[in-house]
């Protein structure tokens, strides 16, 4: 007989307890532990071997081919490794506003599976209007549906077996067989372990969109991104145009490719040579701005640097960036006004990446302190010159991963010089590329090398 209990679950992080508690344990939240009644069905103790599926000798297991499904979409497919496997789930976390629809029902649209279109944000008049603005595929293939519960949903695909399911958004949907409201933690897990129950069982990829807290996790589910198989984060500045995807977690390809796309009138470009448009080559005369040769995941990717240097006008100083970790450049201020006796004590100093982009690669350092010297001496840096390299604490400048990728780069771009670290000079054959090297072992030789 099945027998019905009560627990209370964290509506922060999922974590559960047979009795209420004022505060998790877990996450330390105050006020999370909501009651959720749960039916189990009695043990079948133990059974013989579930039909049949006894180990194997991993030598024997015969490798699958996996043909992986084209989306349509040049960036998408790289981001996932080659494109979507059958069966497999992923999960689109990003911003409000961010672009995540408008990806998802362009993918409905290009790729030339049939696809449901799940929506529980919009009607389908309003899905319409959307996919009218974006220009290209005429989407013959793409079913809408606008539809907030599960069981339904699950009906749907049982009956008609989608080549693809898109579901915008997992918050949205509810369980019957939960109490609690769309979009805690018990309906988002639910709700996915029964859509990730047809999509092994038909073989059917499903993409969950999936919001972001104000926190910058993907709401309530740390859980959804243990049942999940990719998660992918869209990311990007809503005044900017740029937006980038990025792998987190892939099962079945590698977590360093990202796609670049550019949000236009007409939805989302895919672009496949970001370097040329983040790199601004009028500003040839104007001090502040450097070029970072930099890697996001394992795309080379020319970025400018700006900064902005001018005296303090209230007693602290400001030290502001956008898209450059603000800690990191207060390190960066020490270092250079310690090891390479430059006065900033007294300067605000504003750190900005051109186009919207968060960097995450280390060897921007070397740019950001030149973009700072450029700024705080007022002389424009060569624009054909471009930088990579770590700063370390004693004002040395690190070696950096990848740095034929960035030469390669580099070159393609038409640049002349790069400024990289030693160490990196000393391992590659620089008259492979078309490119001066000039080797930095220390911020204070900087000044030198630029400005003479
Ligand atoms: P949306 O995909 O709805 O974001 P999300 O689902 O992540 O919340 O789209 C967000 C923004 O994109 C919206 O503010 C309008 C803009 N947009 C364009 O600029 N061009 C377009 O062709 C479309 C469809 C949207
Ligand atoms: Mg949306």
């Amino acid at each position: 007989m099945a027998k019905t209990k009560s627990v209370y679950v964290c509506q922060n992080c999922g974590a559960d307890s047979p009795k209420w508690l004022g505060r998790c344990p877990s996450c330390e939240e105050w006020n999370t532990f909501v009651e959720q009644r749960i039916t189990t069905s009695p043990s079948r103790g133990m059974r013989e071997t579930l039909s049949g599926k006894a180990p194997l000798e991993l030598a024997q297991v015969s490798p699958e081919e996996v043909n992986r499904i084209d989306l349509g979409n040049r960036e998408f497919n790289r981001v996932l490794g080659g494109g979507l496997v059958p069966g497999s789930m992923i999960l689109i976390g990003g911003e409000p506003g961010i672009g995540k629809s408008t990806l998802a029902l362009q993918v409905a649209m290009s790729t030339s599976r049939p696809t449901l279109y799940v929506s529980g944000e919009e009607s389908p008049q309003q899905i319409r209007l959307r996919a009218d603005r974006l220009k290209g595929d005429k989407g013959e293939n793409c079913q809408v549906m606008a539809e907030t519960s599960l069981q339904s949903i699950l009906d749907q695909v049982r009956h008609s077996t989608p080549g693809l399911l898109i579901i915008d958004s997992i918050q949205t949907l509810y369980s019957e067989d939960l109490e609690s409201a769309p979009g805690t933690v018990s309906q988002v897990r639910e709700c996915a372990a029964g859509l990730l129950r047809v999509a092994k069982e038909k073989h059917m990829p499903v993409i969950l969109i999936g919001h972001i807290t104000k926190e910058g996790s993907i709401a309530g589910p740390k859980v959804l991104e243990h049942i999940v198989d990719t998660v992918l984060q869209f990311e990007g500045d809503t005044h900017h145009l740029y937006r980038i995807l990025r792998a987190m977690k892939n099962r079945f390809g590698s977590t360093s490719e990202i796609g670049v796309f550019e949000m236009t009138g007409n939805g989302l470009r895919e672009v496949s040579n970001p370097s040329e448009l983040l790199i601004n080559r009028q500003s040839s005369d104007l001090s502040g701005s450097a070029i970072a040769a930099n890697v996001e995941g394992a795309r080379p990717l020319l970025i400018e640097v700006q900064a902005l240097v001018s005296s303090a006008v209230y007693g602290t100083p400001q030290r502001t960036s956008t898209g450059f970790d603000t800690r990191r450049l207060n390190m960066l201020l020490a270092v250079l006004e310690k090891r390479a006796s430059f006065k900033l004590a007294s300067k605000d100093v504003f750190v900005n990446i051109a186009g919207g982009i968060k960097v995450d690669d280390p060897a921007i350092d070397l740019a950001v302190v030149s973009a700072i010297l450029s700024s705080t001496v007022d002389l424009p840096i060569d624009p054909s010159t471009c930088f990579a390299g770590e700063v370390g604490l004693s004002g040395e400048i690190r070696p950096v991963n990848r740095i034929e990728q960035r030469l390669g780069e580099a070159d393609k771009l038409g640049l002349k010089r790069i400024l990289m670290p030693a160490f990196n000079r000393k391992r590659i054959d620089p008259s492979r590329f078309g490119i001066e090297v000039v080797e930095v072992s220390r911020v204070r030789e900087i000044p030198k090398l630029l400005f003479g």
